[in-house]
């Protein structure tokens, strides 16, 4: 595991766009794995940013998003499909047959899971992903107590991962419950992947995630078996790293 610390959120958005921004010039068909969260949305800004300057081309990249809520529609405000149309895919020339996110609405999660996931290895895998971290330590909708050779599949979510994301809904009690998301199998199949965190909030948890002992009570710490992770933090998350 390598570190990387940014004096600002700011800093950190521009330096993880930075590293999608040279994939993509090295291999412009490369395959990403995107997350949603508020901790991407600065490199999202920065890609888009370098875009509209002409420095970026998503002509040839094909995207993959971790995970969606179970239950809602595409269209719905709220889902991580309409995240990723606001805060990136309606802005650049990524063409729409190329990006990729679970159908919240499968009428038969289990095989929109298998045809996820073999869509992925269809692709030939993920070249990049990036992840943000929850407050329980989940990665995508991979929430605590989840096994470590997990495919993409369906899972109820943690209260804990509700009341977070309660934030974005009116009431709490229109927080889906159940999500897919790509499974840990999924994620440590990546060629690459950088993980980032952003405020004093996430300091303890990335800190235990990549400290302690591995343990499927904190999904992220199974990044430590990767032999390509890099983890990009800003100052206040890096707090417990600098004793
Ligand atoms: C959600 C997503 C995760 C994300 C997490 C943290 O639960 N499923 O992929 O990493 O939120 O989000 P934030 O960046 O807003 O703290």
């Amino acid at each position: 595991m390598k570190l990387v610390i940014c004096e600002t959120h700011n800093e950190l958005g521009t330096k993880v766009a930075m590293e999608v921004a040279n994939l993509i010039k090295n291999k412009p068909n490369c395959v990403l794995g995107l997350p949603t969260g508020d901790t991407p949305i600065s490199v999202y800004k920065e890609l888009v940013r370098m875009y509209k300057n002409g420095d970026i081309d998503f002509s040839q990249v094909t995207t993959f998003n971790l995970d969606e809520y179970l239950g809602i529609s595409n269209s719905h405000p709220c889902s991580y499909n309409s995240f990723m149309q606001h805060n990136l895919f309606r802005h650049i020339n990524i063409p729409k047959t190329s990006v990729h996110i679970p159908d919240g609405l499968a009428a038969f999660p289990d095989e929109e899971c298998k045809r996820y996931e073999s869509l992925i290895q269809t692709y030939g895998g993920i070249d990049l992903l990036i992840l943000g971290i929850g407050h329980n330590g989940h990665i995508g909708f991979n929430e605590p107590g989840t096994l470590f050779d997990t495919p993409t599949h369906d899972i109820d979510l943690a209260f804990s991962t509700v009341q977070a994301n309660s934030r974005f809904f009116d009431n709490i009690e229109d927080v889906p419950k159940r999500a897919i998301t790509m499974g840990i199998k999924t994620i440590l199949s990546a060629r690459r992947i950088i993980l980032m965190a952003s405020g004093e909030k996430k300091s303890q948890i990335v800190h235990d995630a990549f400290t302690k002992e591995m343990t499927t009570n904190i999904p992220a710490s199974v990044l430590q078996t990767h032999n390509d992770v890099l983890v990009m933090l800003d100052k206040e998350a890096a707090r417990l790293f600098d004793k």
